[in-house]
């Protein structure tokens, strides 16, 4: 079947042109770093570039093979690593080799990760940098910066409509500045994570001005940068398959253009959607990151990657080439700038989550999953997806690992498989629902205080908004709320990968309902757990009287723990039965199966519940459970308090 153009043209699909064949040799006649031998060989560029040529080759053929301009694009992104490679600080390169020899860097069960917005956070770039004694004391090894990028003050989605990659939002600072941080970070052991928001740009983006004013420049037609049609005829057709992101900002996948045009837009109306049928859009976009990757940006966020490409007839979303384009970007990353490392943002069905996953294309991932099911499990009081989700969609390949967090700066999505839900028994539909209502706080025995996100009435898609403390019970003052958080976090700190801190919830930060006051955020409830730096609550640390305090004692603790137990690092998980249905439960093996384990239970429920002994009888009887430093005679059962977590230290038999 012919592929429709975006200008509604039938294009024939061409057979490979054969100038995209262009084989490695060819590449380093041009290139002369490239050519051993020759007086300019750069000997460790060089076993990259025949390492990883082909992969990306192969990959362009596939993308780009039928378009003549193909090659061409393939040549000047092999430029463009050259470039960068040999442009790259020699510290930089220095990560890529230590890096490169121990490629299960962020296994290691010292890893944590913390999220902050520059501007709430810490006022600026500067004042971030003023915050790294705090971070080093929290032990946190990345460090991820919400959106820092230009754009457009008030439509900026939270930063995430970006008018230019090359510049920080003026606001907070200067690229240098950027740069600068990225060092002292560094120094401390910390890796600087940034967002690559490459689906889409802002309107503002100079290459969608461009686009909109139909301006070649330099030989490149930006009006194929971004999807631009005359008229519904082709947007209609794409509708009929694709959903609605954000409909409360408008409805469909389309926006019109004063020109009367229509112009894809997934998200908010101001975030164009971009071409990457369009080799130069992967030119261009493939520019920005290893820009950004040289001013010492360790690991990229890649934003929104399952709309990259669209096809009629589909979802448009997660579709084979969205896989093709990540890898060929990580193969250039290989190329040019090897110790980066892309970690994907992929909120969709679990099977599709995974397929993101692998060393060649993203070798971490946020884990949407275990994060719903976690306030899925604490609002139902009970572990049972939890588990099956554990026991059945945790462990990952080799040489990749989750992110695993609590809440994010996004809303909650109930991203489960309803057909895992059906097998318990579970109408996911009818369960999303009640989700949706007890975490608003519209359900008995609720003790959230969460906020509806796009709340669809037509589809009865809706999702939700709160800080931990908020959700937890612990802004509506109900005594469970601690240790709910502390529950929430001790399984992101124990089911391996690289656990994520949203700052501000080690020291309880309440939600902030002003967000209503500012008319660029009233219409987006996400404001409402991204607020500013809660002084008091940070002030209020030290003191076990407050929820701030007994937070940040019990999460730091945990932190601690984790980065003396070598069996909380790497990924494998396996299941353990308890036969009651509020315990979270699973095991973490160390290195071989039969060295001692961390077993972790975790009651969701209300009631303390008591671990009949029976199910502790493949382990030598006495345990070390590790939170309090205290053995454990299994021959008792374990007795868990509502609420309550235990990590035993247990050895096989
Ligand atoms: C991602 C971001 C979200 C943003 C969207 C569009 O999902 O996490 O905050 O609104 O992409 O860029």
């Amino acid at each position: 079947m012919p592929e429709l153009s975006p200008r509604g043209v039938a294009v024939p699909r061409r057979r490979l042109s054969h100038s995209v064949l262009v084989d490695a040799d060819a590449i380093r006649e041009a290139i002369p770093v490239l050519r051993p031998g020759g007086d300019a060989f750069d000997v460790e560029l060089g076993v990259r570039f025949a390492e990883h040529f082909p992969t990306l080759h192969r990959l362009f053929r596939d993308l780009y093979g039928h378009l003549p301009e193909g090659l061409a694009a393939l040549v000047a992104v092999v430029d463009l690593a050259v470039t960068t490679w040999r442009e790259r600080p020699e510290a930089l390169k220095d990560v890529d080799r230590s890096r490169s020899a121990n490629p299960a860097w962020f296994q290691s069960n010292t890893m944590l990760a913390g999220v902050c917005y520059v501007d709430r956070y810490g006022g600026s770039i500067e004042g971030i940098r003023r915050q790294i004694p705090y971070f080093v004391e929290l032990g946190l090894t990345v460090l991820h910066l919400m959106p820092l990028f230009a754009s457009p003050e008030g439509n900026d989605d939270g930063g995430y409509a970006v008018s230019s990659y090359r510049d920080v939002d003026p606001g907070i600072g200067t690229m240098e500045e950027l740069a600068g941080l990225a060092r002292d970070l560094r120094e401390v052991g910390i890796s600087l994570e940034v967002d690559l928001i490459f689906n889409h740009t802002s309107n503002e983006h100079e290459w969608a001005r461009h686009a909109v004013a139909g301006d070649v420049v330099d030989g490149v037609n930006y009006e194929d940068f971004y999807l631009i049609f005359p008229d519904r005829t082709l947007p209609d057709a794409y509708e009929r398959t694709t959903r609605e992101i954000f409909p409360d900002d408008h409805p469909g996948s389309f926006i019109q253009l004063p020109d009367g045009r229509w112009i894809w837009a997934t998200f908010y109306h101001f975030q164009w959607d971009l071409n990457y049928a369009n080799p130069e859009v992967f030119r261009a976009m493939a520019g920005e990151m290893l820009f950004l990757a040289n001013q010492g940006v360790g690991i990229f966020r890649m934003d929104a990657v399952a709309f990259m490409w669209k096809q009629l007839g589909t979802a448009c979303e997660s579709l084979p080439q969205v896989h093709l384009l990540l890898q060929a970007f990580n193969a250039l990353l290989s190329i040019a700038a090897p110790g980066v490392v892309l970690k994907s943002e992929a909120i969709v069905h679990p099977d599709e989550v995974v397929s993101y996953i692998s060393p060649q294309e993203c070798p971490l991932s946020y884990n949407p999953l275990q994060m719903a099911l976690t306030w899925e499990a604490l609002a139902t009081r009970d572990a049972s997806m939890l588990n099956q989700a554990l026991e059945r969609r945790h462990n990952l390949p080799e040489g990749t690992a989750w992110i695993n967090y609590v809440r994010s700066h996004d809303d909650i999505g109930w991203t489960f498989a309803d057909e895992d839900a059906a097998e318990l028994g579970i109408n996911g539909f009818e369960h999303r629902r009640f989700l949706n209502r007890f975490y608003v706080g519209r359900e008995p025995g609720s003790f959230a205080r969460g906020v509806p996100f796009q709340d669809n009435p037509r589809t009865g898609d809706c999702r939700i908004t709160g800080t931990t403390a908020a959700l937890t019970g612990i802004e509506a003052g109900d005594p469970g709320g601690v240790d709910r958080a502390v529950l929430a976090y001790s399984l992101a700190l124990s089911t391996g990968g690289i656990p994520l801190l949203y700052l501000g919830d080690e020291v309880a930060q309440l939600n902030d309902p002003s967000y209503v006051t500012r008319p660029e955020e009233a219409d987006d409830s996400r404001w409402v757990h991204r607020p500013f730096y809660p002084a008091q609550a940070y002030a209020a640390r030290g003191d076990r009287t407050t929820p701030s305090g007994q937070v940040f004692s019990a999460l730091t603790r945990l932190i601690a723990l984790r980065k003396r137990t070598p069996e909380l690092g790497g990924g494998r998980l396996w299941p353990f039965h308890t036969g009651l249905r509020s315990v979270v439960a699973f095991q973490r093996p160390g290195w071989t199966d039969d060295l001692p384990r961390v077993l972790v239970l975790a009651n969701v429920g209300d009631d303390g519940v008591h671990v009949p002994a029976e199910r502790f009888a493949g382990f030598d009887r006495v345990a070390h459970e590790l939170i309090t430093a205290t053995d454990v005679a299994l021959r008792d059962g374990v007795y868990l308090r509502p609420h309550g977590v235990v990590w035993l230290h247990v050895t096989p038999r």
